[in-house]
């Protein structure tokens, strides 16, 4: 699988070349880790096809989104998406968990997953994996019962900064990569601790109005400006980096 650089000059790589050697964590300034966003959207801005991402996006992408996962030690994620997506576990081949070796991280990121009322199925891939490293953010009180995985609680309620403190200075976490969805998106940006977004156009619009945008609920009070690191295509999809200012 190639991708054809368009920018800043034309140029040719794979998807595993791109997505190495990032080093995240070192861009960690001040109290909380550096914080990365990825996510795929339709032309027309949806970031969802039939109410979840598969049908978004294409081979490159799936390789981009994995490379991703080795160049973070840790995993965000909204309850609405893990619930939507069925989240399993992070780091899906022997050879990733290697790549994650080779960058100085630990072989499986720390799963975050943000929900506020704790409303997560037990059955969830992720809660069944006995070797899953878990942290729930919540505003509740409860624990989850019936899960294999080690999952332990930060009662931070909705307050995202405290959260990245806090996984900051309690859990070592220098780097993170948020795969949305567009609710936590929201609350991120709003916060302003968004430090970059890996975003793929999928070239097809998807129409509808039940479909969400890549952000959704809270109001920014001023747009997040964005400056353009890279431009990527293959097979049609486009991979923008974006820097936020
Ligand atoms: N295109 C893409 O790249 C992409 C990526 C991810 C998701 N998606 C799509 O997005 C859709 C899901 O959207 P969504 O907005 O429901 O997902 P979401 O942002 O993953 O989840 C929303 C839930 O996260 C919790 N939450 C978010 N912000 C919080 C905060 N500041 N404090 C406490 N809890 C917080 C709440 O959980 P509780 O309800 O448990 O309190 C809230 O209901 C699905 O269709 C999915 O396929 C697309």
């Amino acid at each position: 699988m190639q991708l054809q650089r368009l920018y800043p000059r034309p140029g040719q790589t794979t998807p595993e070349q791109l997505i190495s050697g990032l080093e995240l964590g070192s861009r960690a300034t001040g109290p909380r880790p550096y914080l990365v966003l990825n996510m795929v959207t339709s032309i027309d801005g949806r970031a969802a096809l039939e109410g979840a991402t598969r049908g978004l996006g294409g081979e490159a992408d799936r390789l981009v989104f994995h490379h991703l996962r080795t160049q973070a030690d840790a995993l965000l994620v909204g309850a609405g998406t893990v619930r939507v997506e069925r989240y399993g576990r992070a780091t899906k081949s022997q050879e990733l968990r290697a790549k994650r070796e080779e960058e100085g991280l630990e072989p499986e990121p720390v799963t975050v997953i943000v929900s506020g009322r704790l409303n997560l199925p037990a059955d969830l891939p992720i809660l069944q994996e006995a070797e899953a490293r878990v942290i729930v953010a919540t505003a509740a009180q409860h624990e989850l019962e019936g899960v294999a995985a080690q999952v332990q609680y930060l009662r931070t309620g909705d307050d995202l900064p405290l959260l990245l403190a806090r996984l900051r200075e309690e859990h070592g976490v220098r780097s993170v990569l948020c795969e949305g969805g567009p609710t936590l998106n929201s609350h991120l940006l709003a916060a302003g601790v968004v430090d970059e977004l890996f975003h793929c156009t999928s070239p097809q619009i998807v129409g509808g109005g039940s479909e969400p945008a890549m952000v959704e609920g809270r109001s920014l009070l001023e747009p997040a400006k964005a400056e353009l690191v890279w431009l990527y295509e293959a097979e049609g999809d486009l991979f923008a980096r974006w820097r936020i200012r």
